[in-house]
């Protein structure tokens, strides 16, 4: 009898792919990255690692193929929008691949609002999207779908404006387009199904999940350490930036000083440093959090 396993894909080639599987490996999970592979079976733990095309990640989740994947939300929410019932959702936002669905137009494009679209030809590979956002808004155009390489449909004469993904902008940039309104903030999210498992697959995507809780619960956050004079704690205290109630301990040595640690749920600035200065604290120290489980 065939064991079962948790199957989680990923892009095997794309924007995502790489921060994926280096995510995927900081949750501990140990496997051969080879690069013609389309699985990873994980050592210790009954879990596959499904290595396929964006559009697949989205249909295998939605099937039930696989339990979980990594996908773009833009990418995501463009293949829901096919289905009626979906019984699958956003399971965990990753913080990495940040970009937006924008609609973009030539720089000479007077553009005040959706309505200026009417009438017009929009190219996109994210119809549902679109058409979307124009029913939205009340508006009438001509949605022409193109697989890729969407940036050039107005200079081929075939649309007059572009709904297409942006990110450092530099696409746009260099086709003489211009962004004019937002359809959707998209990052990278793990994406899986709302039916229950039971036994050892439920126990595997549960283990998984809270280890990329505490995964994700580091990503930016700070360990940071000082010694201060007892009186200067409540002002300490105000200065750290998202931090709880700091560990206050005693210095052996020193009548009325105290070493304060604390956990900072956001990035620690030059400029937080030398106001803690300012409060009393020296030998500050900032460290990075490698694993944290609540
Ligand atoms: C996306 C998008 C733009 C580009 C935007 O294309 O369609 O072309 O990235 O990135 P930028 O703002 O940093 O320039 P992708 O590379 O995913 O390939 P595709 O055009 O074939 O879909
Ligand atoms: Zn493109």
């Amino acid at each position: 009898m065939s064991v079962e396993r948790l199957r989680i894909a990923v892009q095997s080639k794309g924007r995502l792919a790489d921060a994926s599987l280096s995510l995927f490996e900081k949750t501990g999970l140990r496997f051969r990255r080879d690069k013609d592979e389309l699985l990873f079976r994980v050592e210790d733990q009954p879990i596959d690692v499904l290595r396929v095309r964006d559009d697949d990640i989205v249909q295998f989740v939605l099937s039930g193929t696989c339990e979980l994947g990594f996908v773009g939300a833009n990418v995501y929410e463009e293949a829901l929008l096919d289905h009626d019932r979906p019984d699958t959702e956003i399971v965990a936002r990753l913080g990495f691949g940040r970009c937006a669905l924008k609609i973009a137009a030539p720089r000479a494009f007077d553009y005040a609002g959706p309505k200026s679209l009417a009438g017009l030809r929009v190219a996109t590979s994210h119809p549902n999207l679109l058409k979307r956002f124009l029913s939205d808004n009340d508006v009438e155009a001509r949605v022409v779908e193109l697989a890729g390489s969407v940036e050039v449909a107005p200079r081929l004469g075939i649309a007059d404006a572009v709904c297409d993904l942006v990110s450092t902008g530099a696409t746009l940039e260099a086709n003489g387009l211009r962004a004019v309104d937002t359809v959707l903030e998209s990052e990278a999210v793990l994406v899986g199904s709302t039916r229950a498992l039971s036994g050892e697959l439920g126990e595997a995507r549960e283990k998984f999940l809270r280890r990329l809780d505490g995964v994700l619960a580091t990503q930016g956050t700070k360990y940071i350490m000082m010694n201060a004079p007892e009186t200067a704690i409540g002002e300490i205290t105000e200065i750290l930036p998202g931090a709880d109630a700091p560990t206050v301990v005693p210095l052996a040595s020193r009548q009325g000083s105290v070493a304060v640690h604390a956990v900072c749920q956001e990035s620690v600035f030059w400029e937080t440093l030398e106001r803690l200065k300012a409060a009393g604290a020296s030998a500050i120290l900032v460290l990075p959090i490698e694993k944290m489980m609540m």
